[in-house]
């Protein structure tokens, strides 16, 4: 998978087509769900939620959740709200235009938050690990996942990315390796702390 680098500006519409095209439902944006268990009330955040197919299959696991997706690009927010559209779930699910910088939610408010294969193109990872913080409920989690070569090409890797969510005040709690035909990707699994009683 090949796409713009951290530093360019939101994707354009060339860009949010061409991924929409080719990657839009590659198994990456379903693998790291079917690795984890879900209750069907559950809120989920998605961050550069792309064309919205992860929340989409969320769905069948959270039927009765608010989900809700992020995008700094109007292009790929678009696709992401015509493909929902078309799929007759508009009712279920919330798009808002924002980078992970500024989440447009309230505090405490999230079980779950999800960012797969986002992690790499946020601006400012300090301030977006800290705004994921912020959202999520004490002990609520963050799905992390990332292609291994992608964060090659990106000048990442997941050391780096688990101090910074160490940094960030969350707990480390495994990293697995998913698979699926070609597709491969690593899930970092990270929850904000509850308070002890
Ligand atoms: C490789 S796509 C992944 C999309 C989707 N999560 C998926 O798995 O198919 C990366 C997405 O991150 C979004 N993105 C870029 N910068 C971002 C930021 N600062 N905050 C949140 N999302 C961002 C891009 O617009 C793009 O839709």
């Amino acid at each position: 998978m090949t796409a713009p680098t951290q530093h360019e500006q939101p994707w354009d519409e060339r860009t949010a087509h061409w991924y929409a095209s080719q990657y839009g439902d590659w198994p990456t944006t379903w693998m790291p769900i079917e690795a984890e268990r879900w209750r069907a009330e559950e809120s989920v955040l998605d961050i550069g939620c792309g064309t919205g197919s992860s929340l989409r299959h969320l769905l069948a696991h959270c039927p009765d959740g608010r989900l809700v997706g992020i995008e700094p690009s109007a292009a790929m927010l678009a696709i992401a709200r015509r493909q929902t559209r078309q799929a007759g779930l508009a009712e279920r699910i919330e798009f808002h235009c924002s980078p992970v910088e500024v989440l447009p939610l309230a505090d405490a408010s999230m079980d779950s938050v999800l960012a797969f294969s986002s992690y790499h193109h946020w601006q400012d990872v300090a301030l977006g690990l800290g705004e994921v913080y912020r959202v999520l409920k004490p002990g609520g989690r963050l799905l992390l996942s990332e292609e291994p070569e992608v964060l090659e090409r990106a000048g990442l890797n997941l050391e780096g990315i688990q101090q910074q969510l160490l940094a960030a005040g969350f707990d480390l709690q495994s990293l697995r390796r998913l698979a699926h035909g070609e597709a491969l990707c690593a899930l970092i699994l990270a929850r904000k702390p509850a308070p002890r009683i």
